[in-house]
């Protein structure tokens, strides 16, 4: 069985930057694999002689490795963020609840993401995608500061030309060469005409962000519990164990960080201590 406070040893096999401050990171297990990583889950990832920070799962390989997409603001992520291919991480987890992207099955897909947010729903999307007959609508609205904000750049525009996917990038100010939606997420996922009969939503980023996102959905008489959000609190044990991520009843990485909004209304405006 796996001792889940020891990190296990995993190489960076890739680094892709995708904005100034942002890099995706491809690991492989040097000697094993640690269970296979569902959508919304993360892991605890350790920059040796750094520290430890939880870091949502980006993508999820067939063959073990694993994406992690990390925005450098403090020490460890900017540790971690600095990698380069050949570097050993420590990496500890499964953890957490998933989006459980299958419970949408036969609905539409509403995903609605703010900066780094959209790294832990790009899983949900790629699933959405290989399966895509099994949903109705699928829409993406992502919102990023400015356009060199955006994650996985490339992918949105490819998601969206294919047809598959509605796919609508808002930045939050004018920007020269941006052509596209100025504005918060909102704005776009107030204009969608939704069917709140078959509608699913998933949100991550900022949490102003999503309560003001399940604000529009809950008037748009979507239910509180097929919006889910995925809550961030600072973690250092990441197994319900150091009380460290407390958020009101909930610790977050074993309630959470997925958690639909009947349960996180209430918690959204509490502030970390
Ligand atoms: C479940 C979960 C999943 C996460 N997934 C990701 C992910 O996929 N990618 C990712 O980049 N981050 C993710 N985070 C956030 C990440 O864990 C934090 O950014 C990290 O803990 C910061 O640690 P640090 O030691 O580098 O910085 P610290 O020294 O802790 O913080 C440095 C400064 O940055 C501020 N800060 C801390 N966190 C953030 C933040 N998230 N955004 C803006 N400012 C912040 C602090 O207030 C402080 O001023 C996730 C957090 C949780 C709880
Ligand atoms: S991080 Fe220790 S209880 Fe959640």
């Amino acid at each position: 069985m796996t001792e889940p406070m020891l990190p296990v040893g995993y190489r960076v096999i890739g680094r892709t930057i995708e904005t100034h401050d942002a890099v995706t990171l491809g690991l492989e297990p040097v000697d094993r694999s640690l269970d296979r990583f569902r959508p919304g889950q993360f892991a605890m990832l350790y920059a040796y002689g750094v520290g430890e920070i939880p870091i949502s799962i980006s993508g999820i390989g067939d063959d073990g490795t694993l994406l992690h997409t990390v925005r450098s603001v403090g020490a460890v992520s900017r540790a971690l963020h600095e990698a380069q291919p050949g570097a050993v991480i420590g990496v500890r987890g499964p953890f957490g609840t998933t989006w459980a992207p299958e419970d949408a099955v036969g609905n539409d897909l509403v995903v609605v993401a703010g900066g780094v947010g959209l790294a832990p729903l790009r899983p949900v999307l790629l699933a959405a995608l290989a399966e895509r007959s099994a949903y109705h609508r699928v829409v993406l609205i992502a919102g990023a500061r400015t356009p060199d904000d955006f994650l996985f750049r490339a992918e949105p525009d490819v998601w969206a030309a294919s047809g598959d996917l509605d796919v609508v990038l808002t930045v939050d100010r004018p920007a020269a060469g941006w052509d596209g939606p100025v504005g918060f997420v909102t704005e776009p996922l107030a204009r969608l005409q939704l069917d709140p009969e078959r509608t699913v939503a998933f949100l991550c980023g900022p949490e102003p962000m999503m309560r003001f996102s399940a604000r529009v959905l809950l008037r748009d008489q979507v239910p509180a519990e097929r919006i889910r959000v995925s809550l961030e609190r600072s973690m250092k044990c990441g197994i319900a164990l150091c009380g460290h991520c407390q958020l009101g009843p909930l610790l977050v990485c074993r309630d959470g960080p997925v958690v639909s909004h009947t349960v996180a209304g209430p918690l959204l405006a509490v502030p970390e201590l």
